[in-house]
């Protein structure tokens, strides 16, 4: 798919609810398979990279109707999974191949997880080699990545893991693993990633160890979970509303989880009107409205490696908003960029440089100097969130911007264009396909 924008003619107004929160929606599918009986979900994301997690979760023996609005899922309890009787095809998502890796992993059954090219590229030995620490027997391609062919083994072993990164996709996965395991699995990360795994169990039933660990053999009962909207697609109108000269927007029931929020301190670091209304429970998470208004000229900031984890996500756009900001942003500390849905920093470099805008790129961030937007062509790479960025930052460029490799926008966000028009942005799908 290939999107155009224009410059946006006029301020962007009005207000939407963004879809569901996709790493909560992955798991809310995940525990809700694994556990006895059944589990409601309210707001489940519908995106590609879910309905992978969705279909794999059914070759696993869940059964899932729609009722009222709430999707509901018949568990099939901890032992009750079945082998897939073919590999189970995670398409574009890290999250599904490596939470799901860490159920199958404890199985006495063998499976394998594929996944589409960008996928196929991923690193995967972030979590084989402490799966198999814990006992688990993992071959992966030359390299470390999927496919992953996993001999089930139902006799893991608890571990305590120091991981080496701020993963919550590391994480979750030996978490699910340990659940299977014998004594406990506990994990430490050098800062803290999302915490939707730790939040979510204790809803089905499943009491946390410390901040970050479980019990073996702790069962999962059905459980209701509503999901937020997604943090990380509001960002997208967060900031062009900021971008865009009079524009004033309102994001409804958005996630506010603190471990994903950095994109609200980046914005008001950089001078943004940003206020917070109708603050929420949703379950174990919070939610509220947010209205952003353009407030003039934003300033350039530095977002230390500390900030990273909760707006890793975000980061891409992060630099969109950046280009058009006074002076200039650093980012540091954010190498995982690299080894995301694409090259995250590598793919920004080329697009931004191709619209004029200077700048310098590390191997772990970049600095970028606020300036003029010029039209042109940029490449997306195939990956939702650059694709995402760039059509937000042809709202301001000061002529048409074409985005190639846009396809995969519909992992994450499949209503995007037609929001952003419906606020007032200039967003075509010039090519399908
Ligand atoms: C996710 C964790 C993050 C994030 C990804 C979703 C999750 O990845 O970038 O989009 O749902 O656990 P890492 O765990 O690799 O940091």
């Amino acid at each position: 798919m290939i999107l155009r924008t224009e410059p946006a003619p006029a301020p962007l107004s009005g207000d939407l609810t963004p879809p569901g929160d996709k790493s909560i929606s992955h798991r809310a599918l995940i525990f809700g398979c694994l556990a006895a009986g059944e589990s409601r979900i309210r707001g489940l994301l519908d995106s590609e990279d879910i309905r992978a997690t969705a279909e794999a979760c059914r070759q696993l023996g869940m059964t899932a109707r729609q009722e009222d609005g709430e999707l509901v899922l018949q568990g099939v309890g901890e032992a009750g999974l079945h082998q897939p009787a073919a590999p189970l095809d995670m398409g574009n998502s890290g999250t599904a191949m490596r939470l799901l890796a860490g159920v199958l992993a404890a199985q006495d059954f063998d499976s394998e997880l594929i996944g589409d090219a960008s996928l196929s590229r991923r690193p995967m030995r972030r979590i084989v080699q402490p799966l198999e620490r814990m006992g688990a027997r993992i071959d992966t391609a030359e390299g470390g990545t999927p496919p992953l062919r996993i001999r089930g083994n139902p006799r893991l072993r608890g571990i305590e893991y120091d991981s080496p990164i701020a993963s919550a996709q590391v994480k979750s996965c030996l978490l699910l693993a340990g659940l299977y395991a014998t004594g406990h699995t506990s994990v430490r990360e050098p800062l803290k990633s999302r915490d939707h795994t730790e939040r979510m169990l204790p809803a089905f039933g499943v009491n946390l160890r410390g901040d970050c660990g479980v019990r073996g053999g702790s069962r999962l009962k059905g459980a209701s979970v509503q999901v937020p909207a997604d943090i990380s697609s509001a960002s997208f109108f967060l900031v062009a509303a900021a971008m865009v000269p009079g524009s004033d927007l309102l994001l409804r029931e958005v996630g506010l989880n603190e471990t994903r929020d950095g994109i609200l301190h980046v914005l008001r670091a950089m001078g943004a009107d940003l206020t917070v209304h109708n603050r929420r429970q949703f379950g174990g998470e919070e939610a509220a409205d947010l209205r952003v208004r353009y407030a003039g000229r934003l300033e350039g900031v530095d977002i230390p490696p500390e900030r990273v984890p909760a707006l890793i996500d975000e980061l891409p756009v992060v630099l969109a908003l950046a280009a058009v900001a006074e002076g200039t942003t650093r980012v540091r500390g954010a190498a995982e960029l690299r080894v995301k849905e694409s090259d995250r920093l590598a793919v920004m470099g080329r697009g931004l440089s191709a619209l004029g805008v200077r700048l310098r790129e590390y191997d772990d961030g970049m600095d970028v100097e606020g300036g003029a937007i010029a039209g042109g062509r940029v490449d997306g790479a195939g990956d939702h969130r650059c694709a995402m960025s760039f059509a937000v930052l042809g709202q301001v460029a000061d002529k048409a911007v074409t985005i190639d490799g846009a396809a995969n926008v519909d992992t994450s966000y499949p209503g995007f264009v037609s929001d952003l028009r419906s606020t007032g942005g200039r967003v075509a799908v010039a090519e399908d396909g």
